[in-house]
C-alpha cells in the first residue's frame, strides 16, 4: 500500500502522509491540509471518520467486536482482574505488581476524605436534582478545595492527583445518593477494598452492619471494569478536550460526567429502565414498542441498542449479559421488567429492521438490569457509570497532557448569511 494519500482540489494534487497505527489501522494525517489548500478544510460532523488524536490506551474494533485496554483483552480483564488493577492498567500503562497495587491502594484510601464543607453544598440542592448534576457540581467544586493546579510535567504531582481524586469521587457518588434518600453522610472504611467501600457507603443503614454480598462485589468489580474505557467516546472527548485548555483534572471530569449524562450516552442505562418500566405500564406489549421504534414518524428508539461503533456486537454487553444471568440467579430475582427485556432482545435481534442496521443490543441493555437487582436506584445509574469511567477519563487526561497536546478547536464550514449592512431598528 502507498504510503500517501492524494487530494485534488481545482486540478491541483496535494499528498498526505498516511499513518499506520499498532493494529494496522490507517489514518491520514492531514495536519497540513489547511495551509497547503489555502484554506481547505473537512466536515464530519459528530467526528465519524475524524481521529482527534493518536492514543495508547484502548483499542476497540467495531467489526469484530474486540475491545482492549493497553493490549489486554475485556474479556481477560473482566475475568481476572479487579477494578483498581484496570484503573492501575489503563491510567500508567502496565499491570501493577502486588507492590505497585498495595501502594495504589494505599494511596487512594489516605485521600478518601472530602472537606466537609462539600456537605454544605450538597445541601442546597433540592432532593429532585439529579444525581449525574449533582456529582457534576460536586466533582467540580472539588477544585475549590484542592485549588493547587497540578504540574504536568511532575510525575510525582500528576500521580497524586489522580490518587487523589480515585479517593474522593466514590465519596461523592455515594453522598450523592445517600441525601437524595436522606442517609447520613459516611465515609467508609480504609479496612476494605475498593468496590466493597463503595458498595458499603452507598448501602450501610445507620442503625446495622453492612454485610458484603460476594456476588455483588463481583458484579460491580465486572461492570465497572466493563465501563472503565472506550477511547475517544463523547464523555472521553469532552474531558480530552476541556483539559486541553489546561483547565483543571476535576472540572474536566465534570465536564465529561455532564457530557455522559445525555440518553444518547451513559445516560442510556436509566433510559433502558424507564422505557422498559413504562412499556410494564402499558401492558408488557413488546410488539407495540418494537413498530415504535421502526415508525419513523415516532422519535422512540429502543433505548440500549445499538451502537456508533459496535456494529456487529458490544463485547461488553456479551460478558455482562452472563453476569446479569448469574446475579438475578443467585439473588433469586423475579421480576417482570426483565421478562419484557428479554422478549425484547429476543424481538429484536430476529427483526429484519434491527438485522439490517446492525443493531444490537449494547451495554446499557444488561448493566441498568443488574443495578435493578442490586438495589440501586435507576437515576443512579448513570453515576454508576460515571464511576466506572473515572480510571478511563483520567488516563485519556493524563495521555493528552503529557503528549502536550494543543487545544482542541475543530473548523466549521460557515452556511450562514454573508456580509449584510446592520439594519436600524425601526427598519427590521
Ligand atoms: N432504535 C431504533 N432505531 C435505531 C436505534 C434504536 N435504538 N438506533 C439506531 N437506529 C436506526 C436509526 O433510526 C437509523 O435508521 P435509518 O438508517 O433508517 O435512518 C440507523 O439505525 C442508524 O442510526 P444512527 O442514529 O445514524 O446511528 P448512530 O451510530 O449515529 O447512533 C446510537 C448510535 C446513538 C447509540 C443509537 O443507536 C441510539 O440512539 N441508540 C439508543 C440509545 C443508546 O442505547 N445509547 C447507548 C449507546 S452505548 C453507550 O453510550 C455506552
Amino acid at each position: 500500500m502507498s504510503d500517501k494519500a492524494t487530494l485534488e482540489i481545482n486540478g491541483q494534487k496535494h499528498e498526505f502522509p498516511l499513518v499506520t497505527g499498532t493494529e494496522n489501522e490507517v489514518a491520514i494525517d492531514i495536519k497540513t491540509l489547511r495551509g497547503v489548500t489555502g484554506g481547505v478544510t473537512t466536515v464530519d460532523p459528530g467526528y465519524k471518520n475524524t481521529g482527534s488524536c493518536e492514543s495508547a490506551i484502548t483499542f476497540l474494533d467495531g467489526e469484530k467486536g474486540i475491545l482492549r485496554y493497553r493490549g489486554y483483552s475485556i474479556e481477560e480483564l473482566a475475568d481476572k482482574a479487579d477494578f483498581l488493577e484496570v484503573a492501575y492498567l489503563l491510567i500508567f500503562g502496565e499491570l501493577p505488581n502486588a507492590e505497585e497495587l498495595a501502594k495504589f491502594h494505599a494511596d487512594i484510601k489516605k485521600h478518601a476524605v472530602v472537606d466537609d464543607d462539600i456537605k454544605k453544598i450538597l445541601d442546597a440542592f433540592p432532593k429532585a436534582a439529579h444525581p449525574m448534576g449533582v456529582l457534576a457540581s460536586l466533582t467540580s467544586a472539588l477544585t475549590a478545595f484542592n485549588p493547587t493546579s497540578v504540574n504536568v510535567d511532575s510525575e510525582e504531582e500528576m500521580y497524586n492527583a489522580i490518587v487523589r481524586i480515585l479517593g474522593k469521587f466514590p465519596i461523592l457518588v455515594a453522598w450523592t445518593m445517600r441525601k437524595k434518600h436522606g442517609m447520613p453522610l459516611d465515609y467508609g472504611s480504609t479496612s476494605l477494598g475498593y468496590v466493597e467501600n463503595i458498595l458499603q457507603m452507598m448501602f450501610k443503614r445507620p442503625d446495622e452492619d453492612y454485610t458484603q454480598n460476594p456476588i455483588l462485589v463481583n458484579a460491580l468489580d465486572k461492570l465497572l471494569i466493563l465501563h472503565a474505557d472506550h477511547e475517544q467516546n463523547c464523555s472521553t472527548s469532552t474531558v480530552r478536550i476541556t483539559g486541553s485548555s489546561h483547565a483543571g483534572l476535576f472540572v474536566s471530569l465534570s465536564a465529561g460526567i455532564s457530557a455522559l449524562w445525555g440518553p444518547l450516552h451513559g445516560g442510556a442505562n436509566q433510559a433502558v429502565l424507564e422505557m422498559l418500566e413504562a412499556i410494564k405500564e402499558d401492558g408488557g406489549d413488546t410488539k407495540k414498542y418494537m413498530a415504535k421504534a421502526k415508525d419513523k414518524s415516532d422519535p422512540f428508539r429502543l433505548m440500549g441498542f445499538g451502537h456508533r461503533v459496535y456494529k456487529n456486537f458490544d463485547p461488553r454487553a456479551k460478558i455482562i449479559k452472563v453476569a446479569a444471568d448469574e446475579v438475578l440467579g443467585d439473588l433469586g430475582v423475579e421480576d417482570p421488567i426483565l421478562d419484557i427485556a428479554k422478549g425484547l432482545e429476543k424481538e429484536a435481534l430476529e427483526d429484519q429492521y434491527f438485522v439490517d442496521r446492525k443493531l444490537y443490543p449494547n451495554v446499557d441493555f444488561y448493566s441498568g438490569i443488574i443495578y435493578r437487582a442490586m438495589g440501586i436506584p435507576t437515576e443512579m445509574f448513570t453515576v454508576m457509570f460515571a464511576l466506572g469511567r473515572l480510571p478511563g477519563w483520567i488516563a485519556q487526561w493524563k495521555e493528552m497532557r503529557t503528549r502536550k497536546e494543543p487545544i482542541g478547536r475543530p473548523r466549521q464550514l460557515y452556511i450562514g448569511e454573508t456580509y449584510r449592512p446592520f439594519k436600524e431598528i425601526e427598519k427590521r
